[in-house]
């Protein structure tokens, strides 16, 4: 392929749903020249409570679909299809794949100081103790406590971030922390940034929240700098973004422009189930 074609492909970005906007808005931000493709699995919505086995042929699909796109690399902006799906689909891929569970680990070992961390995620992310196994892979000293946060995601998603509810949620859930001494608190699910000021809130000056979200951008830049397939043309106003997801698009549509630097013209559906 044309070496300037490849380097203004886009890049594939994809998540459950709306959560990995989270991602693709660092990505806007710090790669303003990079084109996107994103991908939202809004008809099987949620991920952290399935199994394995099926994150992983969801990936495998939506990786597929990517791929008729034309792009260059793929971003997994979801920390559940990081942590279940990422070490199988990269190993099957021609192109590179990364997550956001691995910066997101590093992140949190650059902020801690007392080496103890907390983690919150779905119930797939905590139950495979992905966070912890990076995260003791680089410093074995270090302690990981993980909760699953199930309820932060529809709060979310139905716009509940600043609803008085979710003060009872984040404290149901969040409570067990502020008897621990970590410092550090890793938003292990793309939808947690979202209630980053309530959760803030809660637990104190004390303990930082670490956002795996600008890291991963952050490693996008890296690996393609590295591979020598960043996008040079400054010549457009702003990039080329398109949005698919598999169900609901004029909801999604209007989540993202509650969210996205830049309004959104498009949303198209597609069957994801024939990929
Ligand atoms: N995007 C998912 C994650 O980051 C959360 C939503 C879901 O359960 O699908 O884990």
């Amino acid at each position: 392929m044309d070496i300037d074609v490849k380097k203004s492909a886009p890049v594939g970005v994809f998540d459950s749903g709306v959560g990995g906007l989270t991602v693709a808005r660092e990505i806007m931000r710090h790669l303003p020249n990079e084109n996107i493709v994103y991908f939202g699995d809004t008809a099987r919505v949620p991920y952290g409570s399935k199994s394995k086995d099926n994150i992983i042929r969801y990936s495998r699909q939506i990786i597929h679909f990517l791929k008729t796109k034309g792009v260059k690399a793929i971003v997994i902006a979801c920390n559940t299809a990081s942590a279940l799906a990422l070490d199988v689909v990269r190993e099957e891929s021609d192109i590179p794949i990364i997550g956001v569970v691995e910066p997101g680990a590093r992140a949190a070992l650059e902020t801690t100081k007392t080496r103890k961390i907390g983690v919150i995620g779905t119930e797939g992310t905590i139950r495979s103790a992905m966070y912890e196994k990076i995260i003791q892979g680089i410093d074995p000293e270090a302690t990981v406590i993980g909760k699953a946060c199930p309820l932060f995601v529809p709060l979310v998603e139905e716009g509940f971030a600043k609803h008085r509810v979710t003060q009872e949620i984040i404290d149901y859930y969040l409570a067990s922390f502020l008897e621990t001494d970590i410092d550090s608190l890793i938003l292990g699910c793309t939808h947690y940034p979202l209630l980053r000021s309530r959760i803030r809130e809660y637990v104190g000056e004390k303990i930082t929240l670490v956002n795996p979200a600008y890291e991963t951008a952050m490693d996008l830049k890296q690996l393609l700098k590295a591979r020598g397939i960043e996008n040079m043309d400054t010549r457009q106003e702003h990039a080329a973004y398109s949005f698919y997801v598999s169900d609901a698009a004029d909801k999604f549509k209007q989540f993202a422009n509650s969210i996205l630097p830049y309004d959104i013209e498009t949303t198209k559906q597609i069957n994801i189930e024939e990929y």
